[in-house]
């Protein structure tokens, strides 16, 4: 066990707080902000935490829950639990290993994990680090035929979903992000990078990790036809260049054969039009608060996506997942199971795999016990009788 590995298997880390505060720790500022924060005024970002504190448990007590069953089948697989580990772009700058290491540990803690097209790790390297599902999550950033030879080779290396990102019209307003010099960071410029320097000399740890990985990595899974891997660009410019439409779907289910799920659904009338297009399923997600600021929390708009969808098709949500406590409120109010991002994501930046593991374990930990007080066995059985929301939550769509 490594020092990293050490840190996060301390009798210190209960929760993803604390995490996410060894996170703070070990990345430069660029870094930590970068996965950290959210659009514009951070609203969004925080009202998705909050928006689980609104929501309030109706336990069914006296009832002996020796064993829970968490099992959960989603889009056709079974999982340990009702959780996938969602895309994070430029995870490789969070942890060497970066994408191959999260999906290992949701390979092995028996979920799936979804794999960012901004990604530092071929696809297939993802895959092949990985015991269970994979999936890939698109943006058309290099254009139409860099995404369809991705697909491509996400098909033949047996991703078996593709959730479709249709909430960056353009990149949201991450302000942090421009104070702290994320952009310049990604630049590898280093003239550029120079005001910036004092934040990564302080990171001695990272700063090795990231130099003994070559740095700066270009993009594996956008291959530009004739040029090769895209350069990295900064976020701000891969999103403005990563705008899907609802007519770019017809053509999605031609060159994917297997389920396609949207991720962005805020609205019924969305979900609606995700059914029209065919789509598998749809994740109710405002982008962890990082696109459009001001957009309601996720868990507030599921039961409007679950009223439209009327069971048609499979509904999952992300969004402020801190705890185990969080996802049980999310299958309580009708997904069928939540995506983390930021959670896992801190123990990556800290340990990379044994972090990433880490954070499953303690979230999974948080569910099973919340079932067991929650007096339920399985979590097929959770619904809304477990759970008091607020009542004009009921109303909008
Ligand atoms: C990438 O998807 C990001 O939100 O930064």
């Amino acid at each position: 066990m490594n020092r990293h590995e050490r840190s996060v298997a301390s009798p210190h880390v209960v929760n993803i707080e604390d995490l996410r505060r060894r996170a703070k720790r070990r990345l430069p500022k660029a870094v930590f902000d970068y996965l950290d924060g959210g659009a514009e005024a951070e609203t969004t970002l925080r009202e998705n935490c909050r928006a689980f504190e609104a929501v309030t448990f109706r336990p069914r007590n006296a009832i002996s829950v020796p064993n829970c069953d968490l099992r959960t089948q989603v889009l056709g697989a079974e999982l340990s639990f009702p959780a996938i580990i969602a895309p994070v772009g430029y995870s490789r700058l969070m942890h060497p290993d970066g994408e191959c290491a999260a999906a290992r540990a949701a390979g092995k803690a028996g979920t799936a994990y979804c794999l960012s097209t901004i990604s530092g790790h071929s696809l297939e390297d993802v895959r092949a680090a990985s015991p269970g599902p994979v999936w890939y999550q698109l943006y058309l950033v290099g254009g139409r035929a860099a995404a369809e030879a991705a697909l491509e080779r996400a098909r033949k290396a047996g991703f078996s979903v593709l959730a479709v990102t249709v909430d960056t019209g353009t990149a949201g307003m991450r302000e942090r992000d421009i104070r702290s010099g994320t952009a310049q960071l990604m630049s590898g410029n280093p003239l550029a990078m120079l005001p910036f320097l004092p934040q990564i000399l302080t990171r001695p740890g990272w700063l090795a990790a990231f130099l003994m990985d070559g740095g700066l990595h270009a993009l594996p899974n956008i291959v530009l036809p004739g040029k090769g891997p895209m350069a990295l660009i900064n976020v701000a410019a891969a999103l403005a260049e990563s705008v899907v439409t609802w007519q770019d779907f017809k053509w999605l289910r031609e060159v994917w054969p297997g389920p396609i799920i949207v991720k962005g659904v805020l609205t019924g009338d969305d979900a609606r039009r995700s059914i029209d297009i065919g789509a598998a399923g749809v994740i109710v997600s405002n982008h962890g608060g990082r696109q459009l600021d001001g957009v309601s929390p996720t868990l507030r708009v599921l039961p409007e996506i679950v009223r439209a969808v009327n069971s048609q098709i499979e509904i999952l949500m992300d969004g402020g997942i801190r705890r185990g406590s969080d996802i049980a409120k999310a299958i309580c109010m009708g997904a069928r199971a939540v995506l983390v991002g930021r959670a896992y994501a801190y123990g990556l930046a800290v340990a990379g795999e044994a972090g990433v593991s880490r954070a499953i374990a303690i979230l999974r930990a948080d569910f099973e016990r919340t079932m067991k007080l929650l007096g339920c066995a399985s979590v097929s059985e959770l619904d809304r009788t477990y759970v008091e929301a607020p009542k004009d939550w009921l109303i909008s769509g």
